[in-house]
Protein backbone atom coordinates (compact mmCIF):
# COMPACT_ATOMS: atom_id res chain seq x y z
CA UNK A 1 0.00 0.00 0.00
CA UNK A 2 2.92 2.58 1.04
CA UNK A 3 4.51 1.46 -2.58
CA UNK A 4 1.75 2.42 -4.19
CA UNK A 5 0.31 5.30 -2.78
CA UNK A 6 3.82 6.83 -3.56
CA UNK A 7 4.22 5.24 -7.23
CA UNK A 8 0.51 7.11 -7.37
CA UNK A 9 1.81 10.34 -6.23
CA UNK A 10 4.59 10.48 -8.75
CA UNK A 11 2.06 9.82 -11.72
CA UNK A 12 0.25 12.67 -10.49
CA UNK A 13 3.16 15.29 -9.74
CA UNK A 14 4.72 14.12 -13.65
CA UNK A 15 1.34 16.09 -14.80
CA UNK A 16 3.16 18.80 -16.11
CA UNK A 17 0.24 21.72 -16.26
CA UNK A 18 2.38 24.15 -17.53
CA UNK A 19 2.61 22.80 -20.76
CA UNK A 20 -1.16 20.63 -20.25
CA UNK A 21 -2.70 24.49 -20.03
CA UNK A 22 -1.10 26.17 -22.07
CA UNK A 23 -1.90 23.70 -24.61
CA UNK A 24 -5.61 23.57 -23.44
CA UNK A 25 -6.01 27.61 -24.09
CA UNK A 26 -3.92 27.47 -27.40
CA UNK A 27 -0.53 29.27 -26.02
CA UNK A 28 2.93 28.63 -26.55
CA UNK A 29 4.65 25.63 -25.01
CA UNK A 30 6.51 27.47 -21.93
CA UNK A 31 9.56 25.46 -22.72
CA UNK A 32 10.26 27.17 -26.18
CA UNK A 33 10.45 30.58 -24.74
CA UNK A 34 11.53 32.75 -21.39
CA UNK A 35 13.56 30.74 -19.16
CA UNK A 36 12.12 27.43 -21.45
CA UNK A 37 10.84 25.95 -17.65
CA UNK A 38 7.77 24.69 -17.53
CA UNK A 39 6.41 26.30 -13.89
CA UNK A 40 3.77 29.09 -13.50
CA UNK A 41 6.13 32.37 -13.32
CA UNK A 42 7.38 31.42 -17.17
CA UNK A 43 3.40 31.00 -18.33
CA UNK A 44 3.32 34.37 -17.00
CA UNK A 45 5.21 35.45 -19.63
CA UNK A 46 3.54 34.08 -21.83
CA UNK A 47 1.12 37.27 -21.16
CA UNK A 48 -1.69 35.09 -20.10
CA UNK A 49 -2.18 35.41 -16.21
CA UNK A 50 -5.34 32.98 -16.28
CA UNK A 51 -2.79 30.20 -17.74
CA UNK A 52 -0.03 31.43 -15.27
CA UNK A 53 -2.62 31.35 -11.63
CA UNK A 54 -4.26 28.29 -13.37
CA UNK A 55 -0.60 26.54 -13.60
CA UNK A 56 0.18 28.11 -10.40
CA UNK A 57 -2.89 26.38 -9.07
CA UNK A 58 -2.69 23.08 -10.51
CA UNK A 59 0.93 22.59 -9.72
CA UNK A 60 0.29 23.09 -6.26
CA UNK A 61 -2.89 20.85 -5.71
CA UNK A 62 -1.07 18.09 -7.63
CA UNK A 63 1.45 18.66 -4.60
CA UNK A 64 -1.23 19.42 -1.88
CA UNK A 65 -3.11 16.15 -3.21
CA UNK A 66 -1.38 12.94 -2.61
CA UNK A 67 -0.35 14.46 0.98
CA UNK A 68 -3.49 15.44 2.35
CA UNK A 69 -4.64 12.29 1.38
CA UNK A 70 -2.82 10.43 3.12
CA UNK A 71 -3.35 12.56 5.91
CA UNK A 72 -6.32 12.53 6.51
CA UNK A 73 -7.41 8.87 5.40
CA UNK A 74 -4.33 7.07 5.19
CA UNK A 75 -4.02 5.24 9.37
CA UNK A 76 -6.24 2.50 8.24
CA UNK A 77 -4.23 1.30 5.30
CA UNK A 78 -1.16 1.47 7.40
CA UNK A 79 0.03 4.71 5.94
CA UNK A 80 1.83 6.72 8.63
CA UNK A 81 4.13 10.09 8.88
CA UNK A 82 6.99 8.01 6.59
CA UNK A 83 4.71 7.67 3.96
CA UNK A 84 3.85 10.97 3.91
CA UNK A 85 7.08 12.04 3.76
CA UNK A 86 7.85 9.93 0.71
CA UNK A 87 4.60 10.80 -1.13
CA UNK A 88 5.26 14.24 -0.82
CA UNK A 89 8.55 14.19 -2.27
CA UNK A 90 7.49 11.55 -5.35
CA UNK A 91 4.73 14.32 -6.02
CA UNK A 92 7.87 16.94 -6.23
CA UNK A 93 10.19 14.49 -7.53
CA UNK A 94 7.33 13.59 -10.46
CA UNK A 95 7.26 17.59 -10.55
CA UNK A 96 11.05 17.83 -11.45
CA UNK A 97 11.21 14.67 -13.91
CA UNK A 98 8.22 13.93 -15.22
CA UNK A 99 7.35 10.34 -16.88
CA UNK A 100 4.79 11.62 -19.22
CA UNK A 101 7.31 14.87 -20.47
CA UNK A 102 10.50 12.26 -21.33
CA UNK A 103 11.50 13.23 -17.82
CA UNK A 104 12.06 17.36 -18.69
CA UNK A 105 10.49 18.60 -15.33
CA UNK A 106 9.72 22.12 -13.82
CA UNK A 107 11.48 23.65 -10.24
CA UNK A 108 9.01 22.47 -7.99
CA UNK A 109 8.55 25.74 -6.30
CA UNK A 110 4.53 25.74 -6.48
CA UNK A 111 4.48 21.74 -5.87
CA UNK A 112 6.66 22.06 -3.06
CA UNK A 113 4.37 24.76 -1.44
CA UNK A 114 1.04 22.26 -2.14
CA UNK A 115 3.47 19.55 -0.66
CA UNK A 116 3.69 21.69 2.58
CA UNK A 117 0.00 22.71 2.71
CA UNK A 118 -0.59 19.03 3.25
CA UNK A 119 1.60 18.65 6.00
CA UNK A 120 0.31 21.73 7.57
CA UNK A 121 -1.35 24.91 6.34
CA UNK A 122 0.26 27.17 8.37
CA UNK A 123 3.60 25.82 7.30
CA UNK A 124 2.06 26.02 3.82
CA UNK A 125 1.00 29.52 4.72
CA UNK A 126 4.16 30.89 6.23
CA UNK A 127 6.54 29.57 3.20
CA UNK A 128 4.00 31.83 0.75
CA UNK A 129 3.78 34.33 2.86
CA UNK A 130 7.55 34.60 3.07
CA UNK A 131 7.56 34.28 -1.36
CA UNK A 132 5.22 36.80 -1.37
CA UNK A 133 7.02 39.07 1.00
CA UNK A 134 10.15 38.75 -0.76
CA UNK A 135 8.68 38.45 -4.55
CA UNK A 136 6.60 42.26 -3.39
CA UNK A 137 10.25 44.00 -2.23
CA UNK A 138 12.48 42.87 -5.00
CA UNK A 139 9.73 41.45 -7.76
CA UNK A 140 12.20 38.51 -8.49
CA UNK A 141 10.38 34.77 -8.76
CA UNK A 142 13.40 33.09 -8.63
CA UNK A 143 14.82 34.63 -5.13
CA UNK A 144 11.24 34.76 -3.49
CA UNK A 145 11.34 31.10 -4.24
CA UNK A 146 14.98 30.63 -3.01
CA UNK A 147 14.59 32.40 -0.02
CA UNK A 148 11.00 30.18 1.05
CA UNK A 149 13.15 26.82 0.59
CA UNK A 150 15.83 27.97 3.06
CA UNK A 151 13.26 28.67 4.90
CA UNK A 152 10.58 25.92 5.01
CA UNK A 153 12.97 23.31 6.96
CA UNK A 154 13.35 25.91 9.24
CA UNK A 155 9.82 26.65 9.87
CA UNK A 156 8.92 23.28 10.09
CA UNK A 157 11.79 23.05 13.05
CA UNK A 158 10.93 26.04 14.68
CA UNK A 159 7.03 25.54 14.61
CA UNK A 160 7.87 21.95 16.04
CA UNK A 161 6.09 22.49 19.80
CA UNK A 162 3.68 25.30 18.78
CA UNK A 163 1.36 23.41 16.64
CA UNK A 164 2.86 20.19 15.52
CA UNK A 165 5.68 17.42 16.94
CA UNK A 166 8.21 17.84 14.29
CA UNK A 167 8.34 14.34 12.49
CA UNK A 168 12.23 13.54 11.64
CA UNK A 169 10.93 11.92 7.92
CA UNK A 170 8.96 15.10 7.65
CA UNK A 171 11.56 17.12 8.21
CA UNK A 172 14.24 15.38 6.28
CA UNK A 173 11.82 15.19 2.94
CA UNK A 174 11.06 19.19 3.31
CA UNK A 175 14.54 19.47 3.34
CA UNK A 176 15.52 17.80 0.48
CA UNK A 177 13.21 19.15 -1.40
CA UNK A 178 14.59 22.33 -0.53
CA UNK A 179 18.14 20.98 -1.73
CA UNK A 180 16.65 19.97 -4.91
CA UNK A 181 15.08 23.03 -5.54
CA UNK A 182 17.91 25.07 -4.85
CA UNK A 183 19.82 22.76 -7.23
CA UNK A 184 17.28 23.60 -10.39
CA UNK A 185 17.70 27.29 -9.64
CA UNK A 186 20.99 27.37 -10.93
CA UNK A 187 20.73 29.42 -13.97
CA UNK A 188 18.66 32.14 -11.96
CA UNK A 189 21.73 32.12 -9.23
CA UNK A 190 23.76 32.74 -11.57
CA UNK A 191 21.72 35.78 -13.57
CA UNK A 192 20.25 36.75 -10.46
CA UNK A 193 24.50 37.39 -9.13
CA UNK A 194 25.08 39.03 -12.81
CA UNK A 195 21.83 41.14 -12.49
CA UNK A 196 20.17 39.67 -15.79
CA UNK A 197 17.66 37.85 -14.24
CA UNK A 198 14.03 39.14 -15.53
CA UNK A 199 11.87 40.12 -13.30
CA UNK A 200 8.12 39.07 -11.90
CA UNK A 201 5.75 40.02 -15.04
CA UNK A 202 8.28 40.98 -17.51
CA UNK A 203 7.24 39.41 -20.98
CA UNK A 204 9.18 36.64 -22.53
CA UNK A 205 11.02 39.12 -24.87
CA UNK A 206 12.61 40.91 -21.92
CA UNK A 207 14.87 38.02 -21.81
CA UNK A 208 14.97 34.60 -19.60
O1 LIG B 1 8.90 28.91 -10.28
C1 LIG B 1 10.20 28.96 -10.79
C2 LIG B 1 10.76 30.33 -10.52
O2 LIG B 1 11.33 30.36 -9.24
C3 LIG B 1 11.75 30.74 -11.52
O3 LIG B 1 11.18 30.57 -12.78
O4 LIG B 1 11.02 30.81 -15.20
O5 LIG B 1 12.22 32.55 -13.87
O6 LIG B 1 13.24 30.30 -14.18
P1 LIG B 1 11.97 31.07 -14.08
Amino acid sequence: MPLLAVVLAYLIGSLSFAVLVSRTLGLDDPRTYGSGNPGATNVLRSGSKAAAVATLVLDAAKGWLPVALVRWWGKPYGLEEGTLALVGLAAFLGHLWPVFFRFQGGKGVATALGVLLGVSGWLGLAVALTWVLVALVSSYSSLAALIAAVCAPAYYLLLDGVLWNADSRIAVAIGAMALLLIWRHQENIERLLQGTESRLGQSSKGGS
